[in-house]
């Protein structure tokens, strides 16, 4: 049995990137393993979110996880802040996590380049944290995106340096999990990159959306003038169409739409059609629990308790130890 843990940050509703990146995995995990989801608000604080923002944000992913199949029975299903060990764990991960590597990683270039004013030392030492809430349930599976993948690297130098600092082998070194296939990065409509919240307006289709706002995402995705050559390469913007088509319709279509590209026949507003439709009966039961659980106050309660007395126990023990191991011994 394998220990598996992934994570969201509270920033907006989830979109097709997260569920199919993440979260469908771990739901298909959650019968077979040793589960941990969590909704990282602590990672949520780089961009300053108010108060009342950052509660709105939490009950949402919260609401999202649950109407997406995530059981609360089967797997431990928390909120980042409940756990102070995990604070202390990055503390601890902190002495050890050098500068230079840190400056180096690309999530935190890109950040740099997105948001200069606000170049914070909690978005210098977010691996360290992500690492934190890897480690401090000793998991071995973390089903995330394609973005994530340095992150999971840094996790596992982390990891190993403890061990090996101390001699024991006491952290697995834990990697990125897409059921043995490849990492996936679902793109957005704006013809470029990937599904993002942060991307831009349109871009992103959330699973909270209703059907007017999906047709009208999906209508202004960004093409072109249209194939010229008989079974010329897709562009990447209707590449992206294609992406997506191929994970909410069936293979028919997928199949009519590609045949249709190929012979230079193409009507991307038939396609557009075809895909909206597609997307919104893929996401219209999510939407409906969405709503209904959202409703439903106590359940959102006792769901967030059970989860922190789950999550405690597994991370109080691993502080224990590590406490012990580093030498933090009482009088
Ligand atoms: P976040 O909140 O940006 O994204 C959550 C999850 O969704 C995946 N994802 C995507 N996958 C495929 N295509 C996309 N377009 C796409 N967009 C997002 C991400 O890969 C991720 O799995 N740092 C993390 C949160 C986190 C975490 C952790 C994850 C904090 N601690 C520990 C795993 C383990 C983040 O910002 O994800």
């Amino acid at each position: 049995m394998e220990t598996v843990l992934s994570g969201i940050r509270p920033t907006g509703n989830l979109h097709l990137g997260n569920y199919f990146g993440a979260l469908r995995n771990f739901v298909k995990m959650q019968n077979e393993h040793r589960c941990f989801f969590f909704i990282a608000d602590y990672h949520s604080l780089t961009t300053h979110p108010t108060p009342t923002d950052l509660h709105g944000n939490v009950k949402q992913v919260l609401v999202e996880y649950l109407a997406c199949g995530l059981d609360p029975e089967k797997a431990t299903l928390y909120i980042q802040s409940d756990l102070p060990e995990t604070a202390e764990l990055y503390l601890l991960l902190n002495m050890n996590a050098y500068v230079g590597e840190l400056e180096r990683c690309t999530s935190f270039k890109e950040k740099i380049r997105k948001q200069p004013d606000n170049i914070n030392a909690g978005l210098l030492t977010y691996p360290t944290l992500m690492a934190a809430d890897i480690i401090i349930h000793r998991a071995t599976k973390v089903p995330v995106g394609k973005d994530q993948e340095q992150h999971l690297e840094m996790t596992r130098t982390f990891a190993r340096r403890f061990n090996r600092m101390y001699n024991r082998e006491y952290f697995p070194e834990p990697e990125a999990y897409n059921f043995g296939d490849k990492l996936i990065k679902i793109p957005g409509l704006d013809g470029s990159g990937k599904m993002g919240k942060s991307e831009g307006e349109g871009n992103a289709i959330y699973l909270a959306d209703p059907p007017a706002e999906i047709r009208k995402k999906v209508m202004r995705a960004v093409t072109d003038a249209g194939p010229t050559q008989m079974n010329q390469e897709k562009p990447e913007p209707i590449r992206n169409l294609f992406t997506l088509m191929n994970i909410v319709s069936t293979p028919d279509t997928v199949a009519y739409f590609d045949d249709q590209y190929n012979q230079c026949m193409i009507r991307y507003g038939d396609l557009k059609k075809q895909l909206a439709e597609d997307i919104i009966r893929f996401t219209t039961p999510f939407r409906e629990k969405i709503l209904e659980l959202a409703a439903d106050n106590d359940y959102l309660h006792k769901v967030a308790q059970l989860g922190k007395d789950k999550a405690r126990e597994s991370a109080s023990k691993t502080i224990s130890d590590v406490r012990h191991i580093i030498g933090f011994k009482e009088f």
